[in-house]
């Protein structure tokens, strides 16, 4: 292979800008001519393609965002726009993808491949931390420490005014930025979506805690849960508790995406820019890099996108058991 594209698809994630560091100063390494698209799939079928140096990447190892830009295509969903995309890639003469992103992006990168036989090797880079086949993605880290210090933040005038404060952090269908943040946070209860909380529940723990003079918690619930966003949570509750609470509700939001990343995420997407590169060089396709149990490991895209990975359901054990 003479020639690739790295690019970065779907929700930005703090690390990728390390990844796409990781792909190009590979590439230079071995040899191998290295271009960036702009956009993810957008900038593939507009022709948004540039050549890379290793100078290209220089002073982004600690940036957050990404350097080339994300974006969610509806037109790459069509045949009419994956044609595009592969006339471009073919007038810029590029024989492989390194595809930076999460499972729309690989969902794409799939359909691409059966269609013009273009080979992706994946990096996953998604604060969620949903897919399967690594243990943990570019971002994550960062998105958890800094739910975390909101957390902890809001901790504090919580306890200042007695409060209840009910905290939403992102994760769409996952629970995982919620459990782990939660934990560090101290929180008394944390609701995901892989395992339901009873709003029942709830209302229990908030009810013995009252009745031990606890004078304030903190509830993370995950964007995804089954019994709404934090701000329908707590309506339920206030409309089953029959104790006086002052309850307050906030959403993190999309300061979880941005950020300086983490040096965890910084070294997990160096070694996964540089594992997905070396496994394109090696003739792998439709795979994604990932590390377990600090092993670099591939896994066909289909089963890191349709295998729900499991949540650690002792964890939540353990927020039960730490909050009385
Ligand atoms: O996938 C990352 C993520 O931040 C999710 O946690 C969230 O549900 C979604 O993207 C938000 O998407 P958008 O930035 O398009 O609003």
């Amino acid at each position: 292979m003479k020639r690739i594209a790295v690019f970065t698809s779907g929700g930005d994630a703090p690390g990728m800008n390390a990844c796409i560091r990781a792909v190009v100063r590979g590439a230079v390494y071995h040899g191998i001519e290295v271009f960036g698209i702009r956009r993810g799939y957008s900038g593939m079928i507009n022709g948004d393609i540039f050549q890379m140096t290793s100078h290209s990447v220089s002073n982004i190892v600690q940036r957050g965002g990404t350097v080339l830009k994300s974006a969610r295509s509806k037109e790459f969903m069509t045949p009419e726009g994956r044609k595009k995309a592969y006339d471009q890639l073919q007038k810029f003469g590029i024989e492989g993808l390194v595809a930076i992103g999460g499972n729309g992006t690989f969902t794409g990168a799939t359909i691409f491949y059966d269609e013009y036989g273009i080979p992706t090797v994946g990096a996953p880079g998604t604060i969620d931390n949903d897919l399967y086949g690594t243990d943990y993605t570019i971002g994550y880290d960062t998105a958890v420490n800094t739910a975390l210090e909101a957390i902890d933040k809001i901790r504090d005038t919580a306890d200042s005014h007695d409060r209840v404060f009910f905290i939403e952090v992102m994760g769409r269908d996952s629970g995982y930025i919620a459990i782990q943040s939660g934990i560090a946070g101290g929180a008394e209860v944390v609701m995901v979506p892989e395992v339901l909380t009873p709003i029942s529940e709830v209302v229990e723990v908030l009810k013995q805690g009252w009745h031990r003079q606890k004078s304030s918690s903190i509830i993370v619930v995950a964007e995804g849960d089954e019994e709404g966003n934090a701000a329908e949570v707590a309506e339920k509750i206030k409309e089953q508790i029959d104790i006086n609470l002052d309850i307050r509700v906030t959403t993190l939001g999309h300061i979880q995406r941005g950020g300086i990343p983490t040096a965890y995420d910084r070294i997990l997407a160096s070694r996964l820019g540089l594992g997905a590169l070396e496994g394109l060089m090696d003739g792998q396709k439709n795979v994604m890099a990932g590390v377990i149990n600090n092993e670099l490991v591939y896994t066909p895209f289909k089963d890191t996108i349709r295998l729900p990975k499991p949540i650690n359901e002792d964890l939540l054990r353990m927020v039960k058991i730490l909050s009385i």
